[in-house]
């Protein structure tokens, strides 16, 4: 029976392109699932331990540590340890409070913490673990998004004795190898989830192809299209985009996936690095960024150039009654965009009067950066008004 859903021509099942689907088996990620699960295991003898996995966008740390948490889980329940692991997106929850805060749902669901000083959300935290008499892994996902005194303050509470948690384990999940905090208390140990060949991007997309789509649905001229798009080991970026091409192809009544289709789609894809780089930028850099793509809008030529970019810039601070900082130091921005592979610069040559910097964007559409950009300007409350049709 079909519950009154009409069965999709396109899709088998579309939520194995989700980016939260979590699939059976983790390709080429033997190694790395081993030691992380050995690494939670010996927590059990008492060892404070802090796990940090890193690597690039859409390389599958999430995905392993959820697999790996849920492993360890069932490893655990078998021997009758009682259990649990909570996932933290650190770009949801960016305060000491906001982390109790999680991990007291996951321990208490039916507590409010809404108001609640963070001593005291400590507190429940702490009564709740020693009652459950609970072995606890904390994943804090996307680490690199939290400030650096939050994330001392928090593992402070654990090291300094305010929660008694044990054994407990954390996992950190960063782009940033760089995780020096509180090495002297808690062992710290790297795991590296190194970028895909392009031959393993290309089975793990035509294994989840395979389980998504009708038989038959998508071409192999369309697989590799897709496998060669976005940057290279970002699974996330080319399982969503075949998502929205699938729903594309559906929509048109389309029999099978096309070249066309993937088109389509992408025009309205960011990547998922810029996406996960946004809400780390800092008010400035944001703002910069904001300025460079209105900036490429205008010149309609898919570039800028750095004195349109800051005139731009300094219109927009003084839109926002925010000072606009100085040239050297807008400068440093713009480094710091182009380390993160956000932008591109280049210096301008024939066609251009003078030599100047050139900035475009590193091959994310135009639009839909604006659009995320301009979210996370009004997530912070820079802006109630600024909307992505001003032009
Ligand atoms: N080795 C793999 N085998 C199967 N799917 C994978 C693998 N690595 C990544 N993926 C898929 O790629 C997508 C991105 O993974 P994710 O864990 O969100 O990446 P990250 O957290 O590193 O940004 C997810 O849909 C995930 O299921
Ligand atoms: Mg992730």
């Amino acid at each position: 029976m079909t519950l009154g859903r009409k069965q999709s021509t396109i899709f088998l099942d579309e939520l194995v392109l989700s980016g939260d689907y979590l699939p059976p088996r983790l390709l080429y990620r033997e190694n790395e699932l081993t030691r992380l699960l050995d690494s939670l295991s010996e927590s059990l003898s008492g060892e404070k331990k802090l796990v940090a996995l890193f690597g690039l966008s859409g390389v599958g740390k999430s995905t392993l540590a959820k697999a790996a948490c849920r492993l360890f889980s069932i490893g655990l329940r078998r021997n009758r340890l009682n259990n649990g692991f909570v996932h933290i997106s650190c770009y949801s929850a960016r305060t000491v409070n906001a982390l109790f805060s999680q991990i007291l749902k996951f321990l208490s669901p039916y507590s409010t913490t809404k108001g609640l000083p963070t001593e005291q959300i400590v507190k429940s935290v702490d009564s709740k673990a020693i009652e459950q008499n609970l072995s606890f892994t904390v994943v804090l996902d996307d680490f690199h998004a939290l400030k650096s005194d939050v994330a001392s303050d928090f593992f402070a509470h654990f090291t300094t004795g305010k929660v008694r948690l044990r054994p407990f384990n954390f996992v950190v999940i960063s782009h940033e190898k760089n995780i020096t905090l509180h090495k002297k208390r808690l062992k710290l140990e790297l795991i590296e989830c190194a970028p895909y060949t392009a031959e393993q991007v290309a089975q793990i997309i035509a294994d989840r192809v395979e389980r998504a789509f009708n038989k038959g649905v998508v071409p192999q001229e369309v697989v590799e299209r897709v496998t060669k798009l976005g940057k290279e080991g970002d699974i996330r970026f080319k399982l969503e985009l075949l998502r929205r091409a699938g729903r594309i192809a559906e929509q048109k009544k389309a029999d099978s996936l096309t070249l066309e289709h993937i088109e389509e789609a992408l025009a309205n894809m960011v990547d998922s690095h810029i996406l996960e780089h946004l809400p780390t930028l800092e008010e400035h850099e944001l703002l910069l960024l904001y300025s460079i793509c209105r900036s490429i809008r205008s010149s309609k030529q898919g570039f800028a150039i750095i004195g349109e970019v800051e005139r731009e810039y300094a219109e927009v601070c003084s839109r926002l009654s925010i000072q606009p900082r100085k040239h050297t130091q807008v400068w440093e921005y713009l480094q710091k965009l182009k380390k993160l592979e956000i932008v591109l610069t280049r210096i301008s040559g024939k066609g251009q009067r003078g030599k100047t910097t050139v900035i475009s964007l590193n091959g994310a559409s135009l639009d839909s950066t604006i659009t995320e950009v301009i979210k996370e300007i009004r997530r912070r409350g820079l802006s109630r008004s600024e909307r992505s049709n001003t032009s």
